[in-house]
């Protein structure tokens, strides 16, 4: 996996992850922020820590909760005209009766917890990848993720299936959301194979007072039990036996077909295999004109290759004039490999992973036009060269970037406030002028919609750094939780912009101020 790449007297943080496991290498083309990005949530995103194990939240479980508010977010997706879907428009739409329930402002609230928005990758990309981690969290089948959905700014139609309404209703429902009366039976039984009913949020349905939740089947995973109980007749899934016989939504839909694809899902392998294909297209089903990326099976921004502890890698670089190795050198050797820490993603595909750090000093005139690796397994065999499918990792300019040795994380004791003081280098004089958009994915509000907070700021000459190399520093302050940096800036009349810089592997030095 590549990183953020700084120039000049500061070193180039690069990192490039080797999974031990054998495939061919990667299709992934450097640079896609986006791509990148979702692959990393995917395999070492912190997200997934809250529904390992299937865990138990509130009577039932934490994803059984990410995936019904990821099929109600959905259910507002009109096939006919192309408009609604999986675009967070649910933050907007919580006070209405069919959206009851505290899971959703919980779901909401993990979601927005680990600060993992980004510009590209926003409130319905993590509704979505809550529904995969959810799914493989409980035993589930793994199902592929893209990211690229566009978050709603306001509420959608009212349109999620309500357990009083009739056959008719929901078939009408379903189809519209773009699944056939057979897939109806499908994901509603995928669906209900989690979690269950409380009785706070639908007294008409589960009228026993005492029972906090009716769970849907005997089980707490992701598993076909919903379909054999219920075709054995031991169920005690309230839509289906409840004592109010107008809200058996579960019996009319798993009937209606005369219980044939409730039979077939007596296979754990059609179920599981079903219900992937399924809950997959639900969480890609977005309003037309969105685009998604290809969907992420495998680890994507990642090199792989088998385990061998003998393995050395060296990055190599071209200056700007083309010219492989300038007199001042062009290979820098691994400085620290660290382990990688893999979601349960990661770990129920048997992966391990290494990253590989590299700290490599270069000059400042002749700079860098494009590095690659090699890979050596020291035991006889050609090194391989990573070199993004032929044409290198393309520095596109060197006119304008944030320096990380010169930038720092700054705390304030004693308070222990944080702040980051970004420094961009300019490779003009004073004269230039840049300037800085920073998203920051925290968002202050108590209740949803949980919004990033996007700020354009002028950088100031800076007066502790000065010119060197035919550089010149500019300065400003951004909040702690910045994550993504995009920088514009015109040097001797010339525009230049680097977009989507990734402030989380910037790596700038810790630095302690007293106040
Ligand atoms: C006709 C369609 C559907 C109806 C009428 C329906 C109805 C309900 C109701 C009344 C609850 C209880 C919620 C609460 O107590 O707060 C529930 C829970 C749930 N539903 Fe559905 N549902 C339908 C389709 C689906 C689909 C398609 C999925 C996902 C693929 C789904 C996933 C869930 C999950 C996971 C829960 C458990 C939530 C928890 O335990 O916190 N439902 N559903």
């Amino acid at each position: 996996m590549f990183r953020s790449l700084g120039l000049l007297r500061s070193s180039v943080t690069i990192t490039l992850i080797l999974a031990d496991y054998a495939r061919s290498f990667s299709t992934f083309q450097w640079p896609n922020p986006q791509l990148a990005y979702a692959d990393k949530q995917l395999y070492e995103g912190s997200l997934g820590i809250l529904a390992q194990n299937c865990a138990p939240r509130e009577n039932t479980t934490i994803p059984a909760q990410w995936l019904r508010i990821a099929y109600h977010d959905m259910s507002t997706h009109n096939v006919d005209d192309g408009t609604g879907g999986l675009d967070a428009s649910i933050q907007y739409e919580l006070d209405r009766p069919q959206n009851i329930g505290q899971g959703q402002f919980d779901s909401l609230n993990d979601f927005r917890a680990f600060d993992i928005f980004a510009p590209f990758f926003g409130m319905a990309d993590v509704i979505a990848l809550g529904a995969v981690f959810a799914v493989a969290g409980c035993g589930g089948p793994l199902i592929p993720f893209g990211a690229g959905r566009v978050d709603a700014t306001e509420a959608g139609p009212a349109t999620v299936p309500e357990p009083q309404q009739d056959l008719a209703s929901h078939t009408e429902a379903f189809r519209r959301q773009g699944f056939t009366p057979t897939e109806m039976i499908g994901l509603v039984a995928c669906g209900h194979t989690l979690g269950g009913v409380r009785q706070v949020d639908f007294p008409l349905v589960v009228t026993d007072t005492d029972d906090v939740l009716q769970t849907f089947d005997t089980t707490t995973n992701f598993d076909n039990a919903v379909v054999s109980e219920y075709l054995q007749n031991t169920t005690e899934n309230i839509l289906v036996v409840g004592p109010n016989v107008t809200t058996r939504s579960d019996f009319r839909i798993f009937s209606s077909d005369g219980n044939v694809t409730m039979q077939s899902f007596l296979s754990s392998d059609t179920f599981n295999e079903t219900c992937g294909s399924l809950i997959g297209r639900m969480i890609n089903t977005v309003p037309s004109g969105v685009t998604l990326t290809q969907p992420i099976s495998e680890p994507f921004d990642y090199v792989v290759l088998g385990d061998n502890p003998d393995r050395t890698v060296t990055m190599l670089w071209a200056d700007r004039q083309g010219s492989n190795c300038p007199s001042t050198g062009c290979t820098s050797p691994s400085t620290q490999t660290d382990e990688a820490f893999l979601t349960l993603i990661g770990n129920i595909q048997g992966l391990t992973a290494n990253r590989f750090l590299f700290n490599a000093t270069i000059n400042a005139t002749t700079s860098i036009s494009k590095f690659w690796f090699e890979v050596d397994e020291n035991d006889g065999s050609d090194p391989i060269v990573v070199n993004n499918g032929g044409s290198g990792f393309v520095i596109e300019q060197d006119s304008i970037f944030i320096d990380n040795g010169r930038s720092e994380a700054v705390i304030i004791t004693p308070t222990f406030e944080q702040y980051k003081q970004v420094v961009v280098a300019i490779r003009g004089d004073s004269s230039s002028t840049v300037s800085i958009t920073t998203f920051d994915p925290a968002s202050d509000a108590t209740t949803p919609p949980y919004l990033p907070t996007i700020i354009t700021t002028n950088l100031q000459l800076d007066e502790r750094n000065p010119s060197e190399g035919g550089f010149t520093f500019f300065t400003a302050n951004v909040t702690d939780s910045v994550n993504f940096v995009n920088i514009t800036g015109n040097v001797g009349g010339t525009s230049y912009t680097q977009e989507n810089f990734d402030m989380t592997v910037a790596a700038f030095p810790f630095v302690q101020i007293s106040q």
